[in-house]
């Protein structure tokens, strides 16, 4: 990942290759930030902006030669947008667009000054320590590349190596200080789900992905078990079998723990569907687009990530990740449709259409899950087409059957804008994934499939606290966001590391 420090400094001292500050367009805020610099570079620096027609627009930067009036050789202008709009993702954007535009100019380093808020923002009030977590997300995470496999790097740039944060008083920049090392963690924990996300299928299989788990185990201090084929069939999960029976590759099961303290402490359960390849089984996917499959795992990676995060942090939590991994392949031993799967915990599915494996290897964790009398079980999968159709990629599909947690959840993601949206679980729509010779079946005809392959997971929660968050659209993503290239987005790290962070407020053992 990209280094990120803090720094106690004025603007003029700051040493980088260049230095990032931020302008809003309203006449009355842009004349407060241009005329901070104007004492430094007088009248020069509005002949610039005029020049290089920048006005503080949301998306703008614009680069200045500082010419020895700073300590560094570039300062760039990075635009807000309206005062009335800013928001805390308005500082990640404009933050990501000046790491990007510092990096297409060859810059090794950069360094971003931490603003004061003007007062008298209505509706924008972010602590100091918010504001410059969100500018050193927006910064570091929008640099991401996934380009481990290109080995003819002659003639491409060298990228942005260093981000520096800085405020000039002591206040402003201990502030700063914590900021960056909370975003080191939650960018960290990001990195590493995209990392795993965009791995090919030929790299990241279920022994290695097991495998990452236990290296994230080993790293940050928590425990990894791992269970393999054997261990699966005396355990009896029907599911993740039935759905392995198709690959070459053997199964794995991965139960990670962190326990942050000696206490009682309230047990949460994540669940991670981590198909390292969905082929679709004798169900096959057509052959367009199927490469992506190889992110059918990103539940699986951000519950990797985010034990990681939660164990650096140090949470008051006791905290099991569980994972089910498996490819989903066809082939002579594969599973058919028609076939009845009896899952751990004895219930029984019908399987009628075997690329929607997803629900049918949840099932046996779900219902493994119970056994820790969680709290809250909080499943993440690259579960249904159908949630991409209904929401795109910009918002994660939320069901659940407690109201109250799924509320912290929205909370949750509108603070990190890892945002999610809740769908409705109502029992009319149970009717589509009746059998006629099983408990359940796995597929629920075309309409409201998000919701059926949820109702599914819900056969197998019994009573506890459960949420359902469908990543497809918002891990997945097809097309560039501004802090996220396309490709694996790590979607869920963040929105779950700020829900287990402001947990154990509210509920105390
Ligand atoms: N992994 C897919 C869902 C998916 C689709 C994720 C597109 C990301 C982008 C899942 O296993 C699947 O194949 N679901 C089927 C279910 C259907 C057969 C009921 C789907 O959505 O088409
Ligand atoms: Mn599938
Ligand atoms: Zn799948």
């Amino acid at each position: 990942m990209v280094r990120i420090t803090s720094l106690r400094s004025a603007l003029r001292q700051v040493k980088s290759d260049a230095v990032a500050c931020f302008v809003a367009e309203d006449a009355k805020l842009f004349r407060g930030s241009m005329g901070a610099l104007r004492k430094i570079f007088g009248r020069r620096i509005d002949q610039a902006a005029e020049l290089g027609d920048f006005r503080g627009k949301e998306g703008e930067v614009l680069a200045v030669p500082t010419e020895r009036k700073l300590s560094s050789p570039l300062l760039m202008l990075v635009g807000l947008g309206e005062g009335k709009k800013l928001s805390l993702e308005r500082y990640r954007r404009a933050a990501a667009n000046a790491a990007k535009k510092a990096s297409s100019l060859s810059r090794r380093r950069m360094a971003i000054e931490v603003p004061d808020l003007p007062a008298g923002l209505p509706g924008f009030t972010p602590l100091p320590e918010e504001l410059a977590l969100a500018i050193a997300e927006g910064a570091v995470l929008s640099l991401y590349k996934f380009d481990r496999y290109i080995t003819e790097k002659k003639g491409r740039k060298k990228p942005l190596t260093e981000i520096t944060l800085f405020h000039p008083t002591e206040e402003g920049a201990r502030n700063v200080r914590r900021a960056v090392g909370r975003a080191r963690i939650l960018c960290g924990a990001t990195w590493l789900a995209r990392d795993l996300e965009n791995a090919p299928g030929n790299e990241i299989y279920p022994e290695t992905l097991a495998e990452a788990a236990r290296r994230s185990a080993d790293e940050f201090g928590y425990s990894a078990t791992i269970w393999d084929k054997k261990r699966i069939e005396r355990e009896g999960f029907g599911g993740l079998l039935a759905v392995n029976s198709g690959s070459a590759r053997p199964p794995r099961f991965v139960i990670l723990e962190y326990n942050g303290g000696k206490k009682d402490l309230n047990t949460i359960v994540l669940v991670g569907k981590g198909v390292t390849f969905d082929a679709g089984g004798i169900s096959i996917k057509p052959a367009g687009g199927m490469a992506e499959m190889k992110m059918d795992m990103s539940g699986a990676a951000a519950v990797i990530a985010v034990l990681g995060a939660t164990a650096r942090l140090k949470l008051p939590l006791h905290l099991v990740g569980l994972i089910p991994a498996t490819e989903n392949m066809p082939s002579g031993s594969a599973m058919r449709p028609g076939d009845i799967i009896t899952h751990y915990g004895g219930k029984t599915s019908e399987v009628d259409n075997t690329d929607a494996e997803g629900r049918l290897i949840l099932a046996d964790a779900l219902a493994y899950a119970k056994k820790y009398g969680p709290s809250v079980i909080i499943d993440l999968a690259t579960l249904t087409g159908a949630c991409v159709v209904a929401l795109g990629s910009y918002a994660t599909g939320m069901m659940g059957n407690d109201e109250q947690i799924m509320e912290r959840l929205k909370r949750a993601g509108e603070k990190t804008f890892d945002r999610v949206w809740q769908l409705p679980l109502f029992e009319e729509y149970e009717k589509q994934i009746k059998s006629e010779v099983a408990d359940v079946k796995n597929v629920g005809g075309r309409w409201a499939g998000a919701i059926t392959a949820a109702l599914f997971l819900k056969k197998f929660v019994g009573e506890s606290p459960w949420v359902h968050l469908d990543i497809a659209g918002t891990a997945i993503l097809e097309e560039d966001q501004p802090y996220a290239p396309k490709g694996g987005s790590g979607a869920g790290v963040r929105l779950l590391i700020e829900f287990l962070t402001s947990w154990d407020a509210v509920r105390p053992s």
